[in-house]
């Protein structure tokens, strides 16, 4: 099997060495089934990316082959990405939503000689798998621990979490009850559900009775975390005044519609909002509103793709269109650019995104539109899951 793979690699090096002038970028993602609408905002970062910048970084034109993994499928992952590397000739893997389908394909990295961009999955380990790993999204430590401060801030004292039993719901649980324990605060119960789970009303009653002032929740963005919050209100708890916080894959912009007014005032913390007042974020938010046709589809997952994108034409640029994977890699430890989301860097030890997370409140515009409102900025913030882990 392994000697097969290295034979249908060197063709596979050979023929993509000839066709130099063009360089495929292997894109996989949910593009299909319940979570389509986030592989959709991949392809929409990417087109915004490559119609702001245009489709080649020097005399290279650069390609885009998708491959669909629908739903969380380590073993599909694996396979698409040793097609896309053996078959098509891909000089770059990127996209993955999930955390295990990242991991998954993490273990072909160097043998084949090719570096993976993450535009989205959140577990703090993955570029602990491969040295050619560089992450454009952010991980759910990033995102969760600053929610425990503004908890004990706004003088909530026990606490409940709820989050989906994988990766980055684990790392979610652990970021918040780290924190939130530093800062005086108590978590009396930790609930892990089962990444399928869609009916919340039993949660809803286990938090209930727990009689936590606030319920700290995780999900993947997707249609459970529109279910999870719907049953919160339908189940009221809202109205019983249990506080509901949250990253922001709960309140991403494009479910805010289907929330209506029973979302207002919810709070998460996170690095983008498709609301961003900058003009980075503006031309962002033009382009990829026309590449989705529906700019009320905007969300999240675009902004890591658009950003995984400028890092590798970076790569491109500074390997000269060859395939070296530890020179692209190389080459942009410790890039910083003007995210549409704020100010980024890549940190040159952990490979992954340093940026602004920001705390948002889901509010009205002017213009009757359900928008996060960033209301706080933690400037600069790696990922603590990392730093927790040595
Ligand atoms: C992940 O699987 O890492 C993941 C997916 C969706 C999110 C966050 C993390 O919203």
């Amino acid at each position: 099997m392994k000697k097969f793979f290295v034979a249908a690699l060197a063709t596979a090096l050979l023929t993509s060495t000839a066709l130099a002038d063009t360089i495929k970028v292997g894109v996989i993602g949910p593009f299909s089934g319940p979570f389509a609408l986030q592989g959709k905002n991949f392809q929409a970062g990417i087109q915004a990316y490559q119609a702001l910048n245009g489709d080649s970084v020097g005399d290279h034109k650069v390609e885009i082959v998708y491959r669909d993994v629908p739903q969380a499928d380590p073993a599909q992952s694996a396979a698409l990405a040793q097609e896309l590397v053996v078959k098509e000739g891909v000089q770059y893997l990127a996209g993955f939503y999930f955390t295990p389908d990242a991991m998954a394909a993490a273990p072909l990295l160097e043998q084949a000689n090719v570096p993976m961009v993450i535009f989205n999955a959140a577990t703090s380990a993955i570029v602990t798998k491969s040295p050619y790993v560089v992450r454009t999204s952010f991980t759910t430590w990033q995102t969760s621990a600053p929610m425990a401060k503004v908890a004990k801030a706004k003088g909530i004292e026990k606490v409940i979490t709820v989050v989906s039993d994988y990766g980055p719901g684990v790392d979610s649980e652990t970021a918040f009850k780290t924190t939130f324990e530093a800062e005086g605060g108590t978590v009396v119960e930790s609930i892990r559900m089962p990444l399928s789970t869609n009916d919340f009303s039993p949660i809803m009653q286990r938090i209930k009775d727990s009689g936590a002032q606030a319920v700290f929740a995780f999900l993947p963005s997707g249609p459970t975390t529109l279910g999870f919050v719907k049953s919160y209100n339908e189940n009221g708890l809202r109205d019983a005044g249990v506080t509901l916080l949250a990253p922001g894959d709960l309140t991403q912009e494009s479910d805010l519609p289907a929330l209506g007014d029973s979302a207002l005032g919810l709070l998460t913390t996170f690095h983008y909002a498709v609301s961003h007042d900058s003009p980075e974020n503006k031309a962002f938010v033009e382009a990829a509103g026309k590449a989705l046709g529906n700019p009320a589809e905007l969300s999240f997952p675009a902004v890591g793709a658009f950003d995984g994108m400028h890092v590798i034409y970076k790569m491109i640029e500074a390997t000269g269109g060859k395939q070296d994977a530890k020179a692209a890699v190389d080459a942009v430890k410790g890039l910083a650019w003007m995210s549409p989301r704020g100010p980024v860097e890549i940190d040159p030890e952990t490979r992954h995104i340093t940026q602004n997370i920001y705390l948002r409140e889901v509010a009205k515009a002017d213009d009757g539109t359900y928008i996060n409102k960033e209301i706080q900025t933690f400037e600069k913030q790696g990922d603590p899951g990392l730093a927790a882990a040595k």
